[in-house]
């Protein structure tokens, strides 16, 4: 079957306690399961990984995405300031689409600035859980066009 890599930055592990009007209630293993299931429904299986760690975010995209039709990232603050993941997720060639939770527009000063998508397709922002659907949707018309 054919693979979404499903990737979330720092302390995205720690959802489900951290603030819930940003992040809303889910964990991430909830998240996690509610994507591959409607991404089985499209005939695409997730493969998702989490790290607090730039480094070992890099090393995974390396390893994974030669085997991979797309990705879905939340970056978590890597957003902000990560060229390094920038240029990881360029150099795989293959479509991004970058998910927040939270509105990034809408908060603080320095949240409303992504590095990141640039290397992206499309960013959704805002919209809690429901955000990642929308990116497995968007993916896979970019995929399949
Ligand atoms: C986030 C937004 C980032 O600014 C923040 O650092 C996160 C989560 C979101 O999902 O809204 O950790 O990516």
């Amino acid at each position: 079957m054919k693979k979404i890599l499903l990737i979330h930055g720092p302390n995205l592990n720690m959802l489900g306690v951290r603030e819930s009007t940003h992040y809303g209630t889910l964990t991430l293993a909830d998240i996690e399961r509610e994507v591959n299931e409607k991404s089985l429904e499209q005939g695409y299986e997730t493969v998702p990984f989490q790290s607090n760690h730039e480094g070992a975010l890099i090393d995974w995209i390396q390893e994974h995405a030669n085997n991979s039709s797309g990705i879905i990232i939340n970056p978590g603050a890597f957003t902000h300031y990560s060229y390094a993941l920038h240029d990881a997720l360029l150099d795989t060639r293959l479509p991004c689409v970058e998910v927040h939770l939270s509105d990034i527009h809408n908060r603080e000063e320095w949240r409303r600035h992504s590095v990141i998508a640039p290397a992206c397709i499309a960013q959704i922002s805002g919209k809690k859980e429901q955000g990642y659907q929308e990116a497995l949707y968007a993916l896979i018309r970019a995929i399949e066009q």
